[in-house]
């Protein structure tokens, strides 16, 4: 039960939904943020939230902005909006996930070159210059000036096979290639055009591959099959890394999520011989489709939902510049990386207020596991799901696809009911909202096994 506000301040804090062809997690989200029916003594107000869609118009650059917090998923190709999102920023003090400047100036590359900094095993790359010259005037002056010719079978034999070859500033798959001989490097190479290119060794063979999601200090991790099918490379399995394992991949995801201010991300990682090796983690507007996520789906809503409340009930200052000198301090000191990646995972979990987040969660979000638990049982909940399916798969497919991923998301009802029961009877009297909170903060111990074991 909410405590009582009746003797303070109204107040509604509006959250913003920055959208493009995303369907299901929105209605999905408005939906469950709808029946919380929350109304929060925070600082002598009682505080709602409207959320509400937002249109593309033309705007005055000094016009106020009415919302507090934007959850954007357009920065990183439609511009008008993300330049509408750093206008609110700088004018407006508006709070947006992802931070647009962080996300506009910051490649894969950078992405590699930061953590290999950190002693993270990303491995071996090279960057190549581009086959052909890029169409600006000066390119071909320049080149013929100052490249310096070179021998792309030894940069070959020196990386070593297999390898990827991929854009230093990809996404998507494309013009990403894996390359076992020097004759396909060539070949590779030959057709690369204008793109700058990375070669990087290849983590082979790996016995596992994980994403590891991150909202906030939140982090989801799930296996992934990249050779599976668009609809079944999220996989459906548990207990598929250790206590520890588990501890090492949400540190190196606060760490990286942390580092460039990006609280909504992916990174992916892939296991050879027991070490994690993170191979593409620049994703800052990760997939959030319930036919990919499926069965993930409901929790990774429910994480938006306890983010962006937090964020917006809070009034949390969005962090807007970078600050990377603390993380190359730890870098410096002479430790196991282990050690040195939990210091790092520190200074995250500090930036993104892990504890006053739980503390939160804890005191005002104590019925969401409920509420979301409810909610993906009803016939809205398979309406949203359907107008996803039909917006994708051709109609002879619609029905099938339809049943499967709502299949998947009563699994997940099955499993969350059988998790939420346990928690309730280890736990009492706390809530089940406050141990799952509090499991996800304790950090390397056996609880966090437990719960990253159920969390996945
Ligand atoms: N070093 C590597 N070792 C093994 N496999 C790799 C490596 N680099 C890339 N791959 C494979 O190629 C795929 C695409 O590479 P990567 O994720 O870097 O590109 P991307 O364009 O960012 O893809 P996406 O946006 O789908 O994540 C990976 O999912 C993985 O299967
Ligand atoms: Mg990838």
């Amino acid at each position: 039960m909410m405590p009582m506000t009746a003797d303070l301040t109204p107040a509604t804090r509006s959250i913003g939904l920055s959208l493009g062809a995303d369907l299901c997690w929105p209605a999905c989200y408005e939906q469950i943020v709808d029946r919380l029916k929350l109304e929060l003594p925070i600082g002598g107000e009682a505080v709602r939230f409207a959320i509400e869609r937002i249109t593309v118009e033309p705007f005055d650059l000094k016009q106020p902005c009415k919302y507090d917090v934007v959850l954007d998923r357009l920065t990183h190709w439609f511009h008008t909006s993300r330049e509408w999102i750093k206008k609110a920023v700088i004018m407006d003090g508006l709070y947006v996930l992802n931070n647009p400047w962080s996300l506009q100036s910051m490649e894969k590359h950078t992405s590699y070159c930061a953590m290999m900094r950190l002693g993270m095993p990303v491995p071996e790359t090279w960057l190549i210059p581009p086959k052909d010259p890029t169409d600006h005037a000066d390119a071909g002056t320049t080149l013929k000036r100052y490249a310096r010719l070179f021998d792309l079978g030894a940069v070959g034999e020196q990386l070593g096979y297999p390898m990827f070859m991929k854009p230093y500033d990809g996404g998507a798959w494309v013009g990403v290639s894996r390359i076992d001989d020097e004759k396909k490097l060539r070949e590779a190479y030959e057709g690369s055009g204008s793109r700058v290119m990375h070669l990087q060794k290849a983590v082979d063979p790996f016995d596992l591959f994980v994403r590891g999601i991150g909202i906030g200090p939140q982090v989801y991790i799930v296996k992934y099959d990249p050779g599976a099918a668009l609809h079944d490379r999220y996989k459906v399995d548990f207990h598929f890394v250790d206590g520890e394992e588990w501890s090492l991949l949400t540190d190196t995801s606060l760490t990286i999520n942390a580092f460039f201010n990006w609280e909504f991300n992916s990174c992916e990682s892939l296991r050879k011989d027991g070490v994690f090796h993170p191979i593409d983690f620049a994703n800052a507007c990760p997939d959030f489709q319930v036919t990919s996520l499926h069965y993930h789906f409901p929790e990774l809503v429910k994480n938006m939902v306890r983010w962006s409340i937090f964020c917006a009930a809070t009034k949390r200052q969005m962090p807007i510049n970078l600050d990377w000198k603390p993380f190359f301090e730890v870098a410096k000191k002479d430790l196991p990386y282990r050690d040195r990646l939990r210091e790092y995972a520190k200074i995250a979990r500090q930036r993104m207020e892990q504890d006053r987040f739980t503390e939160f969660c804890h005191t005002h979000l104590g019925h969401l596991n409920e509420v979301a638990w409810e909610f993906f049982g009803t016939q809205q909940a398979k309406g949203y799901v359907l107008a996803k399916v039909q917006a994708l798969f051709p109609a002879h497919e619609v029905e099938m696809f339809t049943e499967h991923f709502w299949g998947l998301i009563q699994f997940w009802r099955k499993t969350e009911e059988d998790r939420l029961s346990r928690l309730r009877a280890d736990k009492e009297p706390k809530d089940a909202e406050a141990a799952e909170v509090e499991a996800q903060a304790e950090d390397g111990e056996e609880a966090t096994a437990v719960e990253g074991a159920k969390a996945t």
